[in-house]
């Protein structure tokens, strides 16, 4: 048929085919599972971000991925560190103290963005959190898996 041979692409496959901003690698397993899911579900919530952000989405679909990652921020922190104090990890006030200060970014950043979406810095705030949590994981999320891994 004619016809068929001139469809339009789909607009998924244009999405797609934006390279990752963040891609998940080996390197930022820890060694607990429970963890190292979460990390990589943040990783995909992040991409999803960027690519929303980057792939010319509507306003509200951009609005709706940074509202779910900034929802799953909060919740994997309370998840670790309910694994944290299960496991009696002697540092845990120090690594919430560190999980309470990117919480409060992101309350700022939820405000700044409510407040004015338009002239919102998402670059900024994208190589903020991901420049913070590599960090994160690679440091301290580590110390913790290797305290837990030795007990
Ligand atoms: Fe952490």
């Amino acid at each position: 048929m004619l016809g068929l041979s001139k469809r339009k692409p789909v607009a998924g496959a244009a999405r797609d085919a934006v390279a990752p901003f963040l891609p998940w690698s080996e390197k930022y397993r820890v060694g607990n599972e429970a963890i190292d899911n979460d990390h990589h579900r943040l990783f995909e919530l992040i991409n999803q971000f960027h690519a929303a952000v980057h792939g010319g989405q509507a306003p509200r679909v951009v609005k709706a991925t940074l509202e779910e990652l900034l929802d799953y921020v909060r919740q994997h922190f309370d998840r670790e560190e309910k694994i944290m104090a299960l496991a009696r990890y002697p540092d845990l006030a120090r690594h919430r103290e560190m999980h309470a200060r990117l919480r409060r970014a992101v309350a700022a950043t939820e405000m700044s963005y409510q407040v004015a979406a338009r002239i919102f810095d998402f670059t900024s705030f994208l190589s903020f959190l991901q420049s913070w949590l590599t960090k994160h994981i690679l440091v301290e999320d580590r110390k913790f898996a290797d305290f837990a891994g030795q007990s």
